[in-house]
């Protein structure tokens, strides 16, 4: 790992297991990453060995603290006891233990979007905003992160609240889905996101809506057609928010 990298970030999702050096006087990467196919039966082994492939592959050294971005509700101690986007074989596992065993040091485990939501307060969109900020991930799963005056409020999970409580949002999680894999039209991912934040806006009264996460890279052309009162940005980080962010909370932990 190079000089300039202070920590070391890994962001786990459904199709891809991505790692960086990260440089935190900059909230950006040190060394591009590298990227790994996340295993199509993904078994916390089989996660986990990729997750120290990609430690030896960049040389991290002891010292460097190690954070690892996580898509479930993350209890430091605790075993998992829900799963929507890996393998069901990770509930009951206590994750912590399992990639510090893997990766024969102890690691920092965060929930992905929680990871996105802080780095975007620390390095980019939400940066300096006082109040509450809900940074969103809105890809194959919708992620949130609750943060307010700069802490992070952990493992909320908004998005499900709209799956259970009504019936349409799969439609709207599909629509998310299917606007990077088919190229939907704006308006309509637009109108997705409007119905999947608006009830958060009238219940939490946020200051700020963040939006990230798989079809973060159009928000500039969606967004005008979500029509909320609460201020919304794109996210800054992008794809970078839950490696950044992962390291980033890691280096808190070793202080
Ligand atoms: C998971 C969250 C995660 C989000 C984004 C959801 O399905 O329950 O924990 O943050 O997907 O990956």
């Amino acid at each position: 790992m190079i000089e300039t990298a202070q920590a070391f970030g890994v962001d786990i999702g459904g199709s891809g297991i991505k790692a960086a050096p990260v440089d935190l006087t900059k909230g950006d990467f040190a060394e591009p990453r590298l990227k790994i196919l996340t295993p199509e039966v993904s078994t916390p082994q089989a996660v986990a060995k990729i997750v120290k492939q990609q430690l030896d592959h960049f040389e991290v050294p002891e010292s460097a603290p190690v954070g690892i971005a996580f898509p479930a509700p993350i209890k430091p101690g605790q075993k998992l006891d829900f799963m929507a986007n890996l393998d069901q074989s990770w509930i009951g596992v206590d994750v912590t233990e399992v990639f510090s065993e893997a990766c024969g040091r102890p690691v920092v485990v965060v929930n992905d979007a929680d990871a996105a939501g802080l780095a975007e307060v620390q390095f980019g969109a939400a940066k300096g905003q006082d109040g509450l900020v809900i940074a969103t991930t809105l890809g194959t799963g919708i992620g949130t992160a609750l943060i307010y005056n700069g802490v992070l409020i952990p493992n909320t999970e908004l998005g499900h609240i709209i799956l259970s409580a009504k019936l349409s949002g799969r439609r709207e999680v599909c629509l998310l889905r299917d606007s990077r894999e088919r190229g939907t039209g704006l308006q309509e991912v637009g109108q997705a996101s409007d119905q999947v934040l608006r009830p958060y806006g009238k219940v939490l009264q946020p200051d700020l809506f963040t939006v990230g996460g798989g079809v973060s890279r159009q928000s500039e052309k969606f967004l005008p057609y979500v029509d909320i009162k609460t201020p919304i940005v794109p996210a800054k980080l992008r794809n970078q928010a839950g490696i950044v962010g992962a390291a980033y909370y890691a280096s808190t932990k070793q202080q």
